[in-house]
């Protein structure tokens, strides 16, 4: 008898010891709050698989809604791990306040160039140049000669030349009783536009040179995740002597130098061509022996493949996205029409002018690049190590930002999956106001690096579903335009491919 009761006791010790170990375990895999070498907490960390951490997140095919999933069961700052490197993810509107205004400065790098011979996001690059002496200089550039209010008034032409030739094409199609896609018509526009404001006259559409061009953007969004994966994984690949990728993106960089060196030759050797545009600006530096910094031929191509893949795509998307929203919604697209009939009239186009007279269509604009913005996850770097939230974010780490979670954050955002333009509209009360500089809105990101063509974007896109909806009634084929989402290049794109007819 005493036996048996001995050997239970044992049994019951072993298994309250498993149950020990075992909750231990799963604290210290699951709830563990690892700890730096400081002794300060770290960013929380969900559970991970084996040897590749949290790489599937971004492997699935809609990485900024893997990441909205997990930051609302585990936090919206969040420690993960692309095999041993390490990854911060952010994901709400008040981690986004502390983050874009307390330390700025701390992040405003876009991280090390993925691959350094690469034309766009290189060694050369404006994009993920170092905050430092260079990206000022070409900043300062950008806004006189680009982006800045007298800019944008000198190349007004440029723009609604492009927006009247679009307005051609879509009657043409009415009148042939031909279906229009939207993406298609929308990334002319914005193509054209970008290529002539920064190049003056010698990126055509007859001579077949603009939609070399389109296909070059189309190609380079397609390689995004690939860039976004060598560029974290960049060290890792080096110390096992991977070179995953580098041919792909090689291949592109290669036909957007032939490309560029074209221009600049061109500009180099025609006098027409010196009407003073950007590139003659750049080339002008270029060839000073005395300027105060030596830019080179490849800084010159590097920053205008990246105006143009950044100007391209993202404004053509939000015009079609938004354009789906309206065509959706009727009585959204008669609110706006009526907006326009009673400021723009009925015998001309909408110009840029009006649009500061037109508060309906800019919400529609915003909220379009709310629910459907075309960098719904971009990345930054950490510089120096700091505390967030109560965490400590080591030096160097790569962070993650979801704008997409941080526009659908539930608590900063009513009825937040909704297409709302009147959202934008109300007064804000001070409460309001407070909440407004949690920056809850981020399309095109925030601070130091944030999008400089912000005002360009909001033309682009704004004149655009300005002019679709006054002049063109549409209608889609089936029922609705179907909404879904593929984030297949990490930027946001619609699944099925649409045909409205106008
Ligand atoms: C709807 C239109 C657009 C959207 C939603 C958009 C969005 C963005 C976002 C999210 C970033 C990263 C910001 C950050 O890190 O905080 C960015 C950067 C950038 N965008 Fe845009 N963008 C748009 C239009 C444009 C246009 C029209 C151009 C130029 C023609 C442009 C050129 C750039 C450049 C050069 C950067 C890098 C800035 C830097 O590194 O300092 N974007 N954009």
């Amino acid at each position: 008898m005493l036996a048996k009761i001995v050997v239970d006791f044992q049994n019951c010790l072993i298994f309250i010891l498993i149950s020990l170990f075992s909750l231990l375990c799963l604290f210290v895999f699951v709830f563990k709050k690892p700890k730096d070498s400081r002794g300060c907490d770290l960013p929380p960390s969900p559970p991970s698989l084996p040897i590749i951490g949290h790489l599937h997140l971004i492997l699935s095919t809609l990485p900024h809604k893997s990441f909205q999933n997990i930051s609302s069961k585990y936090g919206p700052l969040l420690l993960l791990r692309f095999f041993n490197v390490p990854v911060v993810l952010k994901s709400s509107a008040n981690v986004a306040y502390e983050i874009f205004k307390t330390h700025d400065v701390n992040i405003s790098s876009h991280g090390h160039p993925p691959i350094d011979e690469c034309l766009f996001f290189g060694s050369s690059s404006f994009v993920v140049a170092p905050y430092g002496y260079y990206w000022r200089l070409m900043k300062k550039l950008m806004v006189t000669k680009l982006f800045g209010p007298q800019a944008l008034e000198r190349l007004r032409h440029v723009r609604e030349d492009e927006l009247e030739r679009f307005h051609t094409n879509l009657l043409s199609k009415e009148m042939k009783g031909e279906t229009v896609q939207i993406a298609k018509e929308a990334i002319k526009l914005t193509n054209n536009s970008v290529c002539k404001m920064i190049m003056g006259r010698s990126c055509l559409e007859e001579n077949g040179d603009a939609a070399r061009v389109r296909g070059l953007v189309t190609e380079t969004f397609a390689l995004v995740k690939k860039i976004f994966l060598t560029q974290v994984l960049r060290r890792l690949f080096e110390i096992l002597g991977i070179s995953l990728f580098k041919k792909e993106i090689l291949g592109v960089s290669r036909k957007f130098d032939e490309f560029l060196e074209k221009i600049l030759v061109e500009h180099d050797e025609k006098p027409d061509f010196q009407g003073g545009d950007m590139m003659d600006v750049l080339l002008a530096a270029y060839r000073d022996e005395n300027a105060e910094y030596k830019i080179t031929r490849n800084h010159i191509k590097s920053l205008f493949a990246e105006l143009i893949l950044g100007g391209t795509d993202t404004s053509a998307q939000t015009i079609e996205w938004t354009m789906a929203e309206i065509i959706n919604k009727p009585n959204i697209l008669e609110k706006l029409r009526k907006e326009l009939d009673s400021v723009v009239g009925k015998t001309r186009l909408i110009e840029e002018k009006d649009l500061p007279n037109l508060p309906y269509l800019q919400s529609v604009v915003k909220e379009g690049l709310r629910l459907h913005p075309p960098a719904p996850v971009f990345g930054r770097k950490v510089l120096e190590g700091c505390t967030i939230k109560g965490y400590y974010v080591p030096k160097n780490t790569a962070l993650v930002v979801n704008a997409y979670a941080v526009m659908r954050d539930p608590h900063y955002w009513e009825d937040p999956d909704e297409f709302k333009p009147e959202r934008f509209l109300t007064t804000s009360s001070k409460k309001e106001e407070e909440r407004e500089q949690e920056l809850k809105y981020i399309p095109f990101g925030s601070g130091r690096r944030g999008c400089p063509g912000v005002n360009l974007g909001y033309i682009f896109v704004g004149t655009a579903i300005g002019m679709m909806v006054h002049c063109f009634d549409w209608r889609v084929k089936g029922d609705k335009v179907n909404m879904d989402e593929t984030a297949a290049a990490l930027t946001l794109n619609m699944a099925v491919g649409r045909r409205d007819t106008c």
